[in-house]
């Protein structure tokens, strides 16, 4: 019989930590998930798996090199996984120092700790299409120029090099993942889609007036997060590593994402309920993106099962469920 893989991943917590760990559970991995310390408890998302036998948490932090080390010699894991990020792109035009040192010095620190301990496991990074920024020319692909557009794009595409340059200077195995936005029940709340499915809501069950958005005009490719880690989990698979967009292939609006939202909830048009805050624009938006996740299609048999559609009747539908749960109605 096959030893059981170990998976290390970093940024457990978050969405795709949670929708990535049962994955790997699934696939019969012993999954080692890491933490970083937060006043308030932040393991929502993955205390359903508490007391799975195959399932561990650990403290860890991007900036905790020692840790790092600690839990590498610990597990000697066959997989890492490096999802962790303060990963909200407008706040990284605010907390710039933070943001560079977690996504960028983070994983130069991890990827350095990785080679000393377990040099031939496999890594998985966590690469962002936001690293393409201003790039007009749609769809974009692995061969795209990045022109990074925030802090966290920037951080993002030195640890996107920095993977690249490992694979080639050292005979590494790290792959990137640049995936376009991904979305689903498990969402952050600051981020658009998660803010509108959560806001109709509210507003279905009388318990709010108005959402407040930036700008309505930006379109996004978004997938379903499930879809996605999929993705992740077939990269460290195969016998090379590489560098794959992972996209649907397909952009909307956040304006069309209200105008669907608010036409499911049942409350007609979402210029009733939807008011602009300037405050919620960006220093540098990114206006679009699209991208192109045919080498996914061909090297890893990849594609999105997920529609945008769906997606947004997936996400009010759990969150109508949430507020009628929360607030008794
Ligand atoms: P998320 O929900 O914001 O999760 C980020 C995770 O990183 C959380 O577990 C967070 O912990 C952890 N973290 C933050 N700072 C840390 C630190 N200093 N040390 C250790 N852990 C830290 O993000 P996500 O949507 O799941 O995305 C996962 C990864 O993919 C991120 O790197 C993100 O930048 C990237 N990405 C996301 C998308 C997308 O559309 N979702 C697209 C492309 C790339 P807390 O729970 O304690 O905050
Ligand atoms: N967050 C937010 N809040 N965004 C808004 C709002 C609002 O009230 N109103 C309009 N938007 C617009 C933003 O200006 C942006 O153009 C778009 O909605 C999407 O914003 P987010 O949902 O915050 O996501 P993002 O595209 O900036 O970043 C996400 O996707 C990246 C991949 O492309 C994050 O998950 C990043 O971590 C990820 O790398």
């Amino acid at each position: 019989m096959d030893k059981q893989k170990v998976a290390i991943c970093y940024g457990i917590t978050g969405q795709d930590g949670s929708y990535l760990a049962k994955l790997l559970l699934k696939k019969g991995h012993f999954v080692v998930g890491v933490k970083r310390r937060t006043s308030i408890i932040n393991t929502s998302r993955v205390d359903c798996l508490y007391h799975n036998p195959n399932f561990k948490l650990e403290y860890g932090d991007m900036n905790d090199v020692s840790s790092m080390y600690r839990l590498l010699i610990k597990y000697k894991p066959d997989e890492i996984y490096n999802l962790a990020a303060q990963s909200h792109v407008k706040v990284s035009f605010e907390l710039q120092e933070n943001t560079v040192d977690t996504v960028a010095m983070g994983t130069l620190r991890l990827l350095n700790a990785v080679r000393e301990i377990v040099p031939n496991s496999k890594f998985y990074q966590a690469s962002s299409s936001e690293m393409f920024g201003d790039n007009p020319n749609m769809p974009l692909n692995e061969e795209s120029t990045f022109m990074p557009a925030s802090p966290y794009a920037c951080a993002k595409l030195f640890a996107h090099n920095i993977i690249r340059n490992y694979r080639k200077s050292f005979n590494f195995f790290g792959c990137s993942g640049i995936l376009f936005n991904h979305e689903s029940e498990k969402r952050g709340e600051t981020f658009v889609t998660r803010k509108i499915s959560i806001g109709t809501a509210m507003i279905k069950m009388g318990l709010q007036d108005k959402l407040f958005l930036g700008n309505l005009d930006a379109k996004r490719d978004w997938g379903h997060a499930k879809d996605f880690v999929e993705a992740m989990w077939l990269m460290l698979q195969q016998d090379e590593s590489d560098d794959f967009v992972i996209a649907t292939g397909e952009n909307h609006s956040v304006r069309e994402f209200c105008e669907l939202a608010f036409d499911y909830a049942g409350l007609g048009d979402y210029k009733k309920y939807v008011e602009i805050d300037p405050r919620l624009f960006r220093p540098h938006e990114v206006p679009c993106l699209l991208g192109d996740y045919s080498k996914a299609k061909e090297k890893l048999g990849w594609s999105p099962k997920i529609k945008f559609d769906n997606l947004v009747k997936m996400m009010y539908d759990y969150d109508i469920s949430m507020v009628r749960k929360k607030y008794g109605k």
